[in-house]
């Protein structure tokens, strides 16, 4: 393949973009837990999961993020395996994946909401006295939390941590972790970590109530609508884990399909963006360590020359000249390899890999991501079966970016070039 191919050129199939969907359609069940950032729309891994596997198979998302694809693997009744790098990731992908018993939620729900009141009209004092001393000095929830903010959310948090049904403990955690942007002074609409130090800030145990309550009626329908079979054997059904792409808890060729959308080179720092509830739950004590861990993350480095098994990338990466920028990207296509051969140690002779990916720009070098794809996945021993060109309702992903630094910005600044106005859903099938 050249570089003169352009996956642009195929007809968009309007049928993958789910533009009929209202938000309302797209956060069913568990789906509104948690705003995760470059989330699928449901309904798309919902499709591919019924087009390309059959019920009983084994579905893996290897960057599972918020746990969209194995949400969807167990509504369809199949075996859902799941890993992201990221701790928070995981924990939300575990809290999607459970459903509990309503009535059990409903009991709690009745006796928590009452006792958190009663400790905030008498034992504020008490309970904010013990939670600072648990609380161990943490300069960047100072950073992003005011001190009434701070200590409201202490009390919550703490009050959160004494519950002694792991399933509902961990229920109310992800609760806590969605309200925790809207309470702090994080710019609500900026993408990147920013300060907004005139931001109204919102009441911490009224939003909390109030994204309990979505949630308990969410998990009540999930409930209700996932199979029994795979609720009374949760554990055979779900494997999901805090790990590596490059190293998934599978046999070889047991899989039949993957489901996934990988990160984009520096276009999130995956790392910042999760920062609020990470550092609530302790996940990190040292940022720079913690983002080099994520692929596609400029923090990263990589000694040893790969082979990238693409003109493509390294025609790209020879754009950039001797900047880090070209490291950057190189390390990117290298990581990305690396999870190719993964999935295809894992997948079963004819099982598929599904691959939602859009291309990027930065300093005015088109970075084909689908193109290199496409061709290191058909270098290692995939054959393409389809591409479905898909437009991204502007709704699911942050669209703009800015021309000079390439990083997504708000969408009312100047500057603007559209990012991701369309995608690819690349589907290859292992030989
Ligand atoms: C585009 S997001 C996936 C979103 C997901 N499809 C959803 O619906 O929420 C990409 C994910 O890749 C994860 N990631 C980055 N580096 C990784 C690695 N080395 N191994 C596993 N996951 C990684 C990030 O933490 C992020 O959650």
């Amino acid at each position: 393949m050249t570089e003169s191919f352009s996956l642009k050129r195929i007809e968009i199939d309007k049928t993958w973009s789910f533009s009929d969907k209202t938000v309302k359609d797209t956060s069913y069940i568990t789906h509104c837990y948690y705003t995760y950032p470059a989330k699928f729309i449901p309904h798309l891994a919902s499709r591919l999961i019924n087009e390309y596997s059959k019920e009983g198979d084994i579905v893996v998302d290897p960057f599972m993020g918020s746990g969209t694809t194995v949400v969807e693997a167990l509504m369809n009744k199949r075996i859902c395996i799941g890993v992201d790098i990221n701790e928070l990731a995981y924990f939300i992908s575990k809290v999607k994946t459970q459903p509990i018993p309503t009535k059990e939620l409903i009991q709690f729900n009745w006796e928590f909401l009452p006792d958190l009141k009663t400790r905030l009209n008498g034992k504020y004092d008490l309970y904010l006295e013990k939670a600072k001393k648990i609380e161990s000095e943490n300069e960047r929830i100072d950073y992003w939390f005011t001190e009434s903010q701070k200590n409201k959310l202490l009390i919550l948090y703490y009050s959160i941590l004494e519950i002694e049904n792991k399933n509902i403990r961990n229920f109310y955690l992800v609760c806590f972790a969605q309200i925790l942007k809207t309470c702090s002074i994080w710019h609500q609409k900026s993408i990147k970590p920013t300060r907004d130090l005139k931001k109204n800030l919102q009441e911490p145990f009224q939003l909390f109530n109030s994204q309990l309550n979505k949630m308990v009626k969410q998990n009540d329908e999930f409930n209700s609508m996932i199979a029994s079979e795979i609720k009374a054997n949760l554990n055979k059904y779900r494997i999901i884990q805090n790990s590596d792409a490059r190293n998934l808890p599978c046999q070889d060729e047991e899989a039949a399909l993957i489901v996934t959308s990988p990160p984009y080179v520096t276009s999130y720092e995956y790392a910042d963006l999760h920062q609020l509830p990470s550092l609530w739950f302790g996940y990190f004590d040292e940022l720079p360590e913690f983002r080099k861990k994520f692929i596609g993350s400029s923090y990263k480095t990589r000694d040893e020359e790969i082979d990238l098994q693409s003109k493509i990338a390294n025609n790209i990466i020879s754009k950039f000249g001797k900047s880090k920028k070209a490291n950057e990207v190189k390390n990117y296509f290298a990581d990305m390899l690396e999870c190719f051969l993964e999935m295809k140690r894992v997948l079963k002779k004819g099982g598929r890999a599904c691959i939602v990916i859009g291309n990027t720009q930065f300093k005015g070098v088109d970075i084909l991501n689908a193109e290199v794809f496409l061709e290191q996945l058909s270098n290692i021993g995939f054959v393409n079966e389809d591409i479905i060109h898909r437009e991204i309702p502007s709704k699911m992903l942050p669209s703009t970016r800015d021309k000079k630094t390439g990083q997504f910005v708000k969408a009312d600044s100047s500057d603007l070039k559209l990012a991701y106005p369309t995608e690819f859903i690349l589907v290859m099938e292992k030989e």
